[in-house]
């Protein structure tokens, strides 16, 4: 006879697979622009499904209904947030309403998955972190740009010292628009790259400045933040909705080698420069020697996968098997803290914000 599985505390028997595997039901709030992905990327893994879609708008469950016409739609979010049929709530809808809709989904014992940022406040982010400790419940934050080859390959790099001593991570994120009413361009797009410093740097991070400028609705629609970390390793982040063309471009400076990753790219999204600059000071030579290393580039291959699809996957494995996310609740806080940081500085001209 098959055992039970109980998962966190909402204590539900999993449903099963016709392989008999264990399958986690997931309840997806917000069909807008994003949510689709999520759907889809969710509704294609063997061990789990989502089992009903709400959006508070007619016309995004229309398109719900078009793509999934035997799925449960909805409009009211409680009806998924009680469900006993529901063992994971994805929060797909805009940032100021992630607390909200997070907390009700853990206190009715769903695990959740969270779009970036988090939430709108660190003290909110540390409420939701410890409610879902207290239940046993997983919380992941889809920082997506962290399950991507290229940014896997570049942790590598780093991590296998192949770039030597950091230096420099320089991101410039730009297009035009999409414009959002409820956050500046900082909490829009810095947090793809704040969450991959997070990861690849894998440094506490000591200071955030930021500067930029609103023209249009009120909120910043260009920013340039700077986050500096210990021994001498800075990041800098160029975030632009009124950019005529889309630029995806990242530096990353190292003692050996530097890096250059640009995601438009489709075949050669990362390349590696044998450069560099070496100071030295020989005998009796009172002045700096300074020589200028250029050897070769080459493109490591970057593996071709939809991000999105592995972090679903590693969202179930963590509720299945227990572990922990590296993209956890404690991630998308850290990610939080710097944006307020950055939004602190933004509102004083710049001011140096110490985190
Ligand atoms: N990870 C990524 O790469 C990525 C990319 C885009 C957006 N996002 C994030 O996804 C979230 C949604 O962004 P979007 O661009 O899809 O926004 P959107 O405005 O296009 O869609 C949000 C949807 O949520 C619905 N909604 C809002 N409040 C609701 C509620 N209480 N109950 C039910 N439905 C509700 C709206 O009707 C709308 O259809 C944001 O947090 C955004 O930062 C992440």
């Amino acid at each position: 006879m098959a055992t039970t599985l109980m998962v966190g505390s909402s204590a539900n028997a999993l449903d099963r697979n016709e392989l008999g595997l264990d399958v986690i039901r997931v309840g997806v709030i917000g069909y807008g622009y994003w949510g689709p992905n999520i759907v889809r990327n969710f509704h294609g893994q063997e061990q789990s499904r989502v089992v009903a879609v709400c959006d508070k708008s007619p016309k995004s469950l229309q398109r719900a209904r078009n793509s999934y016409p035997h799925m449960q739609l909805t409009s009211d979010a409680n009806e998924l947030l009680t469900s006993p049929d529901i063992d994971a709530i994805a929060v797909v809808t805009p940032v100021w309403t992630h607390y909200d809709l997070a907390k009700a989904a853990l206190q009715n014992g769903k695990h959740v998955f969270v779009e970036k940022p988090f939430t709108t406040t660190a003290a909110q982010a540390e409420e939701l972190i410890e409610l879902a400790d207290r239940k046993n419940l997983k919380i992941m934050v889809d920082h997506t740009f962290l399950f991507t080859g290229a940014v896997k390959r570049i942790r590598d790099f780093i991590d296998d010292g192949t770039l030597g001593k950091l230096y420099y991570y320089d991101s410039t994120r730009v297009n035009l628009g999409l414009f959002q009413h409820d956050v500046n361009v900082i909490w829009d797009l810095a947090p793809h790259d704040l969450s991959i410093m997070d990861h690849v740097i894998n440094e506490k991070p000591e200071a955030v400045v930021a500067t930029g400028q609103s023209h249009l609705n009120g909120v910043a629609d260009i920013a340039f933040l700077t986050v500096y970390y210990p021994n001498n390793v800075i990041g800098h982040i160029n975030v632009n909705w009124l950019s005529p063309v889309k630029v995806r471009t990242t530096l990353i400076g190292g003692e050996k080698k530097m890096l250059v990753w640009n995601d438009i790219e489709v075949d050669e999204k990362i390349k590696i420069y044998d450069k560099g600059v070496e100071m030295k000071n020989s005998e009796g030579v009172y002045q700096l020697l300074v020589s200028y290393r250029s050897g070769d580039m080459w493109a490591p291959r970057v593996e071709q996968v939809e991000a999105l699809k592995v972090e679903a996957a590693y969202f179930v494995d963590c509720i299945l098997n227990n572990k922990t996310p590296f993209n956890d609740g404690v991630a998308g806080l850290r990610i939080v803290r710097m944006l307020e940081a950055a939004d602190a500085s933004l509102n004083q001209n710049g001011k140096i914000i110490a985190l």
